[in-house]
């Protein structure tokens, strides 16, 4: 038997990334351009990136929201999705993520079809509606978690039957099933995840991932066709 060391799951992340994913000097500069700033990496891997990027083209969105902005990373890979005509508008309370965000897709050559809206996601979710922005293909919730439940009831008033929704950070190194955890974060992703369980006309699973990130998971729901098989 070798005594190599067995590999990590940030080992695999950097093999699936170096397969899969490829360099992508485009991305590697909004990341450093974020650090730069001061940003806290709470970006998605790579291999997430382009997870949320797959969906999104499987699902043929041409209108996406994404809560959550950070520097763009996410952003950029939701944006890159999107077909000529294709729009995304993304949430982000903190104004100086949202500068270093608009830098990052303007030089991602994005700022055409992607916005950022700087403010507390709530009271933006409402104008969205009152604007009549939506409906929204793919909806990815990464913003404050505790929030989950509210943000989860807005994405279901801004999308439309075959809508996916992803949530970002809903497993949190197993507090997902911590019933006692008083982590105002762990106790939005239960009370999202028995939302979702227990909404009519939605289909959902979340996973489990580990990876350079850590033991996380994300959650997916469609937003089912009416009388569709399988639908709750
Ligand atoms: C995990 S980071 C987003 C990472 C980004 N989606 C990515 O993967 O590149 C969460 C972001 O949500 C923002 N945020 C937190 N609470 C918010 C709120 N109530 N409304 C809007 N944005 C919020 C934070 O400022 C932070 O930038």
């Amino acid at each position: 038997m070798s005594d190599a060391p067995r590999p990590a799951p940030a080992d695999v992340d950097a093999y699936i990334n170096a397969q899969l994913v490829g360099a992508d000097p485009v991305l590697d500069a909004a990341l450093a351009r974020a650090a730069a700033a001061g940003l806290p990496a709470h970006d998605v891997a790579p291999n997430q990136g382009k997870l949320l990027h797959l969906l999104a083209r499987i699902r043929g969105a041409r209108a996406i929201l994404e809560l959550g902005t950070l520097a763009g990373y996410s952003t950029i890979w939701l944006a890159r999705a999107l077909p000529s005509g294709g729009r995304l508008i993304t949430l982000e309370a903190e104004p100086s993520y949202a500068e270093v965000a608009r830098a990052n897709l303007s030089a991602a050559g994005l700022a055409d079809r992607a916005e950022v809206r700087v403010g507390e996601a709530l009271p933006a979710l409402a104008a969205l509606e009152a604007e009549g922005a939506g409906p929204f293909d793919l909806v990815f919730l990464d913003a404050d978690k505790q929030r989950n439940p509210e943000y989860l009831e807005w994405s279901l008033r801004l999308t439309r039957p075959g809508s996916v929704i992803v949530a970002d950070n809903v497993v949190r190194e197993g507090e997902l099933a911590n019933a006692a955890s008083e982590d105002p974060r762990v106790r939005g992703i239960r009370r999202f995840t028995e939302l979702l369980g227990a909404t009519p006309g939605v289909s959902a699973t979340a996973i489990q991932t580990v990876g350079q990130k850590g033991w996380d998971g994300l959650a997916l729901a469609l937003v089912d066709e009416p009388g569709a098989v399988g639908s709750r």
